[in-house]
Parts: C-alpha cells; structure tokens; sequence
C-alpha cells in the first residue's frame, strides 16, 4: 500500500477482513506499506497490520515479495505510482479518479493493457448489495426502456470558508474538484446501471476562492497550518447534463456545499416499467415501483438488500443483519482477489477508470465552451494524441 490515511484505513480494514468473510482461493498479507515520513509511516504499519515499511514508494514497487500494489494516495501521484507497479509486473488497485487527465488515464489503460497484471479502480459503491441488487432488476428488465437517471452526490464538509486550501481543493493535484472527487462516484454508479454517456453538458463553480493553508488529517478533516491564504483552483460544485447512448436522459449533481448532506450519495432511476431509488446514508434499503403493482396499492416499496438472495449478504450475517460503507470495499476487494487468482481484471478496472475521466473532462471542457461535449469523440482525441507522444 502507498499511503496510509483515509482510504489507506478503508482498504487496509478490507484486507484484514477478507480472509474472515471470503474464501475466493486467494488471502491478501499485508506485507508493507509505503510513505514519505518514517516516523508516521512506521505507525501507519503498526496501526493498520503491515508486515513492513518503505519510505520511497519506489523500493516498495520493486520488492520481489510484493505482488500487488495498493494506490491510496492523491490523485497527481497515480499515474507515475500506477504505470511503475504495472511495468514492474504487478497488479494494481488504484483510487479513483485515475488521474488528473483524460490524456494520463489512456495512458495508464495502455500499460495497464499490455502488462500480464491485474489492475482495477476503487469504485466502491458498485459494490454496496442494494446497488448490485438494483443492476440486477435492471439487467432483468424490470424497469424496461430506462427514460432517466438522477443522480447526486452531496456533501458538506469545505462549507466552513476556514476549512482550510488542502490538496482536495488544488487543482495540479487533484485534477478537479467536487467533480472529480464525488461526481466521478455517481458517473460510475450510472454507467454501471445505465450505460454509457454520449454527450454532456455542465456547468461548474467555486464559492470560496480563497483560504487558509492547511492539511488533510484523517477522514475529511483537516488542519489549518497558517494564516496565509492560497487560491482555490478547482470547483465547489459541478452540475451537468448527459445523454446516455441508449437515449436515456441524466441529471448530476456534484457538491460540497449542500448544508446537512454529510455524504448523500443518491440516484433514482426511472424506466417505462418502474423506477428504483438508493441513498447511501440508507444504503442497505432498495426503494423500488413497479408499474404492473395492483392499482390501490401502488407505490415505492423498500427493500433491506441483507437476505442471502442479495448479493454478497451470504458472507456476513442473517437477514435484517445490516452491514455498513467498509463493506462495500469488502466486497470490491473479494473481487479483485478473484480476479488475481483466475487472471481477469475485475470491473471497474483501468477501462472503466478512462472512460469515467472522459466524462469528468468533457464536463470540464463544456463548462469553458458552455455546449456540450461528446465524450468519445474526446477518448478517441486522448488516444490519437497518446500514439503521437
Ligand atoms: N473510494 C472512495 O470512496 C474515496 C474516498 C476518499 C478518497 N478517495 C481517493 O483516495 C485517494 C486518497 O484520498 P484520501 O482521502 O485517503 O487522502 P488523505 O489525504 O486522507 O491521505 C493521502 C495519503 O497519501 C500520502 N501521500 C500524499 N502524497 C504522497 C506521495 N507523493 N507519496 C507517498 N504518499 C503520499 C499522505 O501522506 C496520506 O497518507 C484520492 O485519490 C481520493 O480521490 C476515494
């Protein structure tokens, strides 16, 4: 693992847990964990169960007794840290988004391609059993012709304009802001239940040009390090629309300013038999209609996804049992652990990770041009590129 903070605690929680829950024929060892600062990193490993440590992330790649290479750090630090492991021969779990470009994520798909290793991007709320159960019901056609999708991820936490300029809010680090931070989560869910977008069009803002300096400090908090200010340079929210390539229609909403949404990550999906609605906060609930229900006693009935039928339940407990967000990166890294042991790259994998930085780029590049944006004729712009640099 390269990093050792927020996401670092997440997925290191996952690994301890896997081989209590799953038996896919493959047990993760913690074997060591790599950062910039000895005596944090060596706490790091004590804290979260490595065997070892590294203080260059370059040492850890090149060890011959590590097979896969955890990414939990920053998003400017993936593609150079992603390309390495994979060109060392292995598998990769990279945090989202991919990279700060569409250029660089083509270019680690293209690595990640021709490299004999396994590779994947942590998007982990597929892996939440509602929403696993809901692509179910939609594969099935229990919604028929799906119309539209509405999606939000919502949260609070930078409102405070003395939350202080971590790397969150600095563009050369992380890319783009609420965008690509939280709206690369619902453009994930949406493609994984919908399909792919052909064109979008948005619109993005910051509210709070300026602040403080300061640091990340666990989870999503932060510490103000000085009085000095520093200018925020990406996005506070990001809105767009999408025309999805099977003619469905889709809404997004990207922020961190929404009072009281401390993480709402939501969508509903509405489709010419029913409709099915999933809120995080509440995420072991379904909500689903269905059109062809008795008259009189239509309406939204809510599913508790914790019966063995659900997905991934039968690992943990019996039903009405509920489970909670660390397992969703439970889930996602049993299956990455299956696809290490019978050789396939699980979704979403470096794939799915390029086609979600298209879509954050063609929201970005919409917002400058103010039209839309048709986010494979972008890809296919990155790719010729890419065979000319
Ligand atoms: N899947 C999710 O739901 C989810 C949630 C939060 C964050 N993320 C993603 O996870 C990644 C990390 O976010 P976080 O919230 O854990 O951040 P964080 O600030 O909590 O932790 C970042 C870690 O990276 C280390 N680091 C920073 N630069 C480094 C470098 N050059 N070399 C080595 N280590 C370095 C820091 O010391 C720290 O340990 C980001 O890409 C972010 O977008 C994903």
């Amino acid at each position: 693992m390269i990093g050792y903070q927020f996401m670092g605690k997440a997925h290191s929680h996952a690994y301890r847990d896997i081989p209590f829950f799953f038996d896919e024929g493959c047990e993760p060892i913690q074997q060591a964990i790599a950062g910039r600062n000895e005596e944090a990193v060596k706490e790091a490993a004590g804290a979260l169960g490595y065997n070892s440590y590294e203080t260059d992330w370059r040492t850890l790649i090149e060890r011959d007794d590590i097979d896969l290479v955890d990414i939990v750090t920053p998003n400017n630090t993936h593609t150079e840290m992603a390309i390495a492991a994979l060109k060392a021969g292995k598998h990769v779990l990279c945090e989202k988004p991919l990279a700060l470009s569409l250029l660089d994520a083509e270019r680690m798909l293209e690595v990640a391609e021709k490299s004999n290793t396994i590779h994947m991007i942590s998007h982990n709320y597929r892996y939440a059993p509602a929403v696993q159960y809901a692509k179910k019901l939609i594969d099935e056609g229990r919604l028929g012709k799906i119309f539209h999708v509405r999606a939000q991820y919502l949260q609070d936490f930078i409102m405070d304009p003395s939350f202080p300029l971590v790397w969150r809010l600095k563009k050369e680090v992380t890319g783009s802001g609420a965008l690509g931070d939280i709206g690369a989560h619902i453009i994930d869910l949406s493609r994984f239940l919908v399909g792919e977008m052909k064109e979008v069009n948005g619109m993005l803002e910051t509210f709070v040009k300026q602040r403080p300096i300061g640091e990340m400090s666990g989870g999503l908090s932060a510490s103000v390090d000085s009085e000095e200010m520093g200018e925020v340079t990406v996005d506070d929210a990001a809105i767009f629309m999408s025309r999805f390539e099977n003619g469905a229609l889709g809404t997004f909403e990207a922020t961190r300013f929404a009072a009281g949404n401390r993480n709402a990550n939501r969508f509903e999906i509405n489709g010419e038999k029913g409709s099915i609605r999933w809120d995080l906060e509440n995420m072991n609930n379904l909500e689903v209609f269905f059109t062809d229900d008795e008259e009189g006693l239509q309406g939204f009935r809510t599913i508790n996804c914790t019966e063995e039928v659900h997905p991934y339940i039968r690992a943990y407990w019996p039903a009405g049992h509920i489970i909670g967000y660390e397992h969703t990166f439970l889930n996602m890294i049993s299956e990455l652990m299956k696809g290490i042991k019978n050789g396939y790259s699980p979704k979403p994998n470096f794939e799915d990770g390029a086609k979600n930085q298209a879509v954050l780029e063609a929201v970005q590049q919409s917002n400058e041009t103010g039209g839309w944006v048709n986010v494979a004729q972008l890809r296919e712009q990155a790719r010729r590129k890419l065979i000319h640099s």
